[in-house]
């Protein structure tokens, strides 16, 4: 007779808690939002730091590295910067080259910096995916401070617990959760950001408010032309309550690791992530993100499952913003005549596993879960923005 296995059960829950702060000039030598939110001016020993930034912001502001070197030489309430700001390409170079991890998994070795220091990570979306990973990854995990310094990257990714490279031509398939020590959005990266990358951002705003926050919604109605003359106090509240919206959903979500099979925040991100792989990632995320939205909208009114004219309210706001809600790629088909992007939905599922499950739309500020996808009228909400485009 078989015994039955003696089984002990292990239980603990951890508590994250990070400041994300949002100020302008962080680097400046009055501003004390980088010592506030590091917290260790009374430590004994003076921790250590290393500060890599993303090519792509250094060369917009050539005086970065040296502003960042003063204000670390300046401030007695920071940590000690062993080395001067080291840059690293930004964008998705840094996701795709693996031995840039390694790379910076030496440097963090190379200068002492153990789970008492911090690496500080100033760049977008992409940069702070890469640095993340070395930092999570490095002594099983040091201090991260990100610096986001796009849109997207400070109203999204950057305040969020997700690190990754991609692998195998695929995104974010190497990656960890691990939260950061704190955040700063500066608001001054923003001002030097090109205006496409700007608006490129907005889309997650547009997304979140669909399914979370209708007031939001409104706001982004009445304030679309401010937001799409780039004007800065429009942009730095947009930013600030997307990035809020995001921060709860993890903290209230139930679900902050993602173990289960549902991405809640991800609506319209199966056809976008399809479509940015399809173009070879010349469509920019948020670009992607807008057409998809549109998309997903329009599915949901021809579900049945939200009112019609949404579906017209949305594309509307989305294009007032600047964006464009076709690309010709929605028009390819695969062999057997169904759109190639379709493809995504699979994808989409694959990526967490288990289940298939997608955000949709119920009414302005609801989100609601489905777990299918009809193809037939997937084609039928392509055929109304390809319509819309042609008229
Ligand atoms: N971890 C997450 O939860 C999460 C969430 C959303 C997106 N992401 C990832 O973020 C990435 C996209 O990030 P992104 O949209 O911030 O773009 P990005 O990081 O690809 O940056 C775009 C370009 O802008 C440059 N740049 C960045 N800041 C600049 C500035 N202030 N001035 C001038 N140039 C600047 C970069 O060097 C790069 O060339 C994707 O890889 C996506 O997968 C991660
Ligand atoms: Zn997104």
């Amino acid at each position: 007779m078989q015994q039955a296995a003696a089984i002990v059960r292990q239980r603990f829950a951890v508590t994250y808690d990070y400041a994300v702060a949002f100020t302008r000039g962080c680097f400046d030598p009055g501003n004390g939002t980088l010592a506030t939110v590091m917290d260790c001016a009374a430590t004994l020993p003076r921790p250590r730091c290393v500060v890599f930034v993303d090519l792509g912001v250094a060369s917009s502001r050539p005086d970065l590295a040296a502003a960042i070197t003063a204000h670390f030489g300046t401030r007695s309430d920071l940590p000690a910067l062993v080395l001067p700001p080291r840059m690293m390409p930004g964008g998705e170079t840094i996701k795709n080259e693996a031995h840039l991890i390694g790379e910076m998994h030496d440097i963090i070795l190379d200068h002492g910096i153990d789970r008492h220091s911090y690496v500080v990570a100033v760049g977008g979306g992409a940069f702070l995916d890469a640095v993340g990973l070395a930092a999570s990854t490095a002594h099983r995990g040091v201090r991260l401070i990100r610096v986001p310094t796009t849109v997207l990257a400070q109203n999204d990714g950057g305040v969020g617990v997700k690190t990754a490279i991609n692998r195998r031509g695929a995104k974010n398939q190497i990656g960890t959760f691990a939260p950061p020590w704190a955040v700063v959005n500066d608001a001054d990266f923003l001002d030097m950001l090109p205006a496409r990358e700007r608006i490129a951002g907005m889309a997650e705003a547009v997304k979140v408010a669909l399914i979370r926050d209708a007031a939001f919604f409104d706001w982004l109605e009445t304030s679309a032309h401010r937001l799409a003359a780039l004007a800065p106090e429009a942009l730095a509240w947009l930013v600030r309550r997307c990035a809020e919206l995001h921060m709860r959903q993890i903290a209230q979500g139930g679900d902050p690791f993602e173990q289960g099979s549902a991405r809640p925040l991800d609506f319209g991100h199966w056809a976008a992530h399809k479509l940015e792989s399809l173009s070879r990632h010349h469509l920019r995320h948020g670009e992607a993100v807008a057409i998809g939205v549109a998309l997903d909208t329009r599915y949901s009114v021809l579900a049945g499952m939200a009112p019609a004219g949404i579906e017209e309210r949305v594309a509307t706001l989305l294009e007032r913003l600047g964006f464009r809600l076709w690309h010709p790629l929605l028009a390819e088909r695969d062999a057997s005549g169904q759109p190639v992007v379709l493809a995504g939905l699979e994808e989409f599922r694959e990526h967490l596993g288990g289940r298939l499950t997608v955000t949709l739309l119920e009414a302005v500020g609801i989100g609601v879960e489905v777990n299918a996808m009809d193809d037939v009228l997937v084609g039928r909400a392509i055929d109304w923005l390809a319509a819309r485009e042609a008229a």
